[in-house]
């Protein structure tokens, strides 16, 4: 881990881009939202995606959170918290869910937080730099329940994400977690893993072929 432990937002670094890796401990925070006030500390213990949202009111965040509300019941199911941010006011982020809620009949009831100041949005480089708004990219971190960063991708205003391959990242992370295994190309819940390769040259040389020694798939329900 390369920050410490509960390692609070620092103002003085948020002028920069954030240089937050995978393996980093999310910086923690408390915002608005609107759900009430939310810490990502709160979290503890439980999976989290904290993702931004380049603005309320446009087309291709309408369709993403369309989507994630809809999924969120498999978020539930894999323990894993969804909570959006933005650098519009608490209020506009009630009346686009209203407006989403009255136009398309799905309710979005995971926190949306205002995020006014970018101080959030900074310290996790959701704002290229010298951008005023983080209205560039769509950035998404998968924080696993000891507050660690584990994976994060990042997207053009333009493209929306997949909410298919949100949860199949998510459920690839809790499945190497749970078993040791290796997440091949493609890998869908339920599917086979790869195991480790051995780092024995007594087991390369006894290794059946040229190959098997280091690709190894095995069918045991998922298991490696
Ligand atoms: C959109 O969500 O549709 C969008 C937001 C910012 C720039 C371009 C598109």
């Amino acid at each position: 881990m390369r920050n410490g432990m509960n390692a609070p937002i620092d103002p003085a670094r948020t002028e920069i881009h954030s240089g937050l890796r995978i393996a980093d401990r999310a910086p923690d925070f408390e915002a608005r939202s609107t759900i009430g006030p939310v810490k990502l500390s709160d979290y503890r213990g439980r999976w989290l995606i904290l993702f931004s949202h380049p603005a309320d009111f446009t087309p291709v965040c309408t369709t993403e959170f369309i989507e994630l509300a809809k999924r969120a019941d498999d978020f539930e199911r894999l323990d894993c918290g969804l909570m959006a941010l933005s650098v519009d006011s608490l209020f506009a982020h009630f009346a686009w869910l209203r407006m989403i809620r009255d136009q398309f009949g799905v309710e979005v009831r995971f926190p949306i937080i205002e995020d006014p100041t970018l101080v959030i949005g900074r310290a996790y480089g959701m704002v290229a730099p010298g951008d005023n708004d983080s209205a560039a990219v769509r950035t998404t971190y998968f924080i696993d329940p000891s507050g660690v960063i584990r994976a994060m991708t990042s997207y053009p205003a333009n493209v929306g994400r997949s909410t298919p391959e949100m949860l199949r990242t998510l459920e690839a992370l809790q499945t190497i977690d749970a078993t040791g295994g290796l997440a091949p190309a493609n890998w869908s819940p339920g599917e086979d893993l790869l195991k480790a390769p051995s780092n024995s040259l007594d087991e390369v040389y006894a290794a059946e072929d040229e190959m098997s020694w280091f690709l190894r798939r095995e069918d045991q329900g998922g298991k490696p």
